[in-house]
């Protein structure tokens, strides 16, 4: 599937019968372009890239090479999943790359968003180029490339300006040439779902919410310190959990949990306690071009700040953000 271009004729994925047919037709095109030679994908673990290697996996097997870099802003129990999903179920072959101390050392005092999301996204490369670099007989790399990633850059090509640059897996160096594979490339995200789902893939990765490149790097504000980041990943792991408890996981398109760079006077034990707040935003867009905000029964923001004060060192506030966008970004930085 060379052409950038969807054909007009291509029917909408929306069932399971039409995604095993964009399967097998994907795995015979996979494997009349590679033949036997070896393909690189690095393997976030998002909706886009876990789809890609499981059909890859079954197109090539062994011959598709997956490097997971933890860069150790991802959630709570992420990169785990990514191991026992695609190594452990799919007996994929997975590299796993914990590159933490690389990523949180250079950002150490930084605290200007687009710097942080410029060192994230460079390093990023720089580790997936120096795995790489140690595996002989790779001539094809794969990416998690969808419609939209395709329209985008046409818009970006037409001079429309982004707010915020977001920086994922950008160029390779001059000196290595791969050939791409996109087999996902002319899919839109729910049709990508639909794919995930009949390759076998756990819901909750198919229909997880997105995550930001940067991960927890753009949530935990300003210059990131291990024990913010920490207590982020914390927080934010509650907030999740109580959401699948009480269905809004299925129902919310963003939810996530920030963290800034202040701390407020508080009381914990009988002492006073001087922590960080945590701040909760949960939105729901089309195309996160503007956003509302989902209205949260009091009943579960008061489990969820009961749970995050009590359980995450370092927090003794809890707050909710009721920004739409505009005027407020999804993000914070
Ligand atoms: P904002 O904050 O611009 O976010 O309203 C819109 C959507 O984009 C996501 N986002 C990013 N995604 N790399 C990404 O891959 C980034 O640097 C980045 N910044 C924001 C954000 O989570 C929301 O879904």
């Amino acid at each position: 599937m060379s052409t950038n271009v969807r054909p007009e004729t291509m029917e909408r994925i929306t069932t399971p019968e039409l995604a095993a047919a964009f399967i097998e037709e994907q795995v015979k095109e996979v494997r009349a372009q590679v033949g036997d030679k070896k393909v690189l994908l690095a393997l976030s673990g998002g909706v886009d890239s876990s789809v890609v290697a499981a059909l890859l996996i079954k197109a090539i097997g062994k011959q598709l090479v997956c490097v997971h870099v933890n860069h150790g802003l991802m959630r709570k129990g992420e990169s785990e999943q990514v191991i026992e999903i695609f190594r452990n179920q799919l007996d994929a072959n997975l590299i796993y790359v914990d590159a933490t101390d690389r990523f949180l050392d250079l950002l150490a005092g930084v605290s200007d968003p687009e710097s942080k999301r410029k060192i994230i996204g460079k390093e990023f490369i720089e580790v997936f180029v120096d795995e790489a670099r140690r595996l002989e007989g790779i001539e094809y790399l794969a990416q998690g490339t969808i419609y939209p990633d395709i329209l985008e850059s046409v818009k970006q090509a037409e001079g429309k300006k982004a707010v915020k640059s977001h920086h994922n897996v950008g160029g390779l160096p001059e000196d290595m040439k791969f050939e791409l594979v996109e087999p996902i490339k002319l899919l839109f995200k729910d049709e990508v779902r639909v794919v995930g789902e009949a390759l076998g893939l756990p819901h909750a990765m198919v229909y997880r919410q997105p995550f930001p490149g940067p991960g927890l790097g753009v949530r935990c504000l300003g210059a990131i310190t291990r024990d913010r980041l920490h207590a982020l990943r914390e927080a934010d792991a509650i907030l999740r959990e109580e959401f699948d408890l009480c269905g809004l996981a299925e129902k919310v398109w963003q939810y996530f949990v920030v963290i800034p760079d202040i701390k407020s006077v508080g009381v914990k034990d009988d002492s006073r306690y001087e922590g960080w707040p945590a701040i909760l935003r949960a939105v729901n867009t089309r195309d996160a071009m503007t956003a509302t905000i989902e209205e949260i029964p009091y009943a579960v923001l008061h489990k969820i700040t009961d749970r995050i004060t009590h359980e995450v060192e370092g927090i003794n506030r809890v707050l909710m953000d009721l920004t739409p966008k505009p005027t407020g970004t999804i993000e914070w930085e």
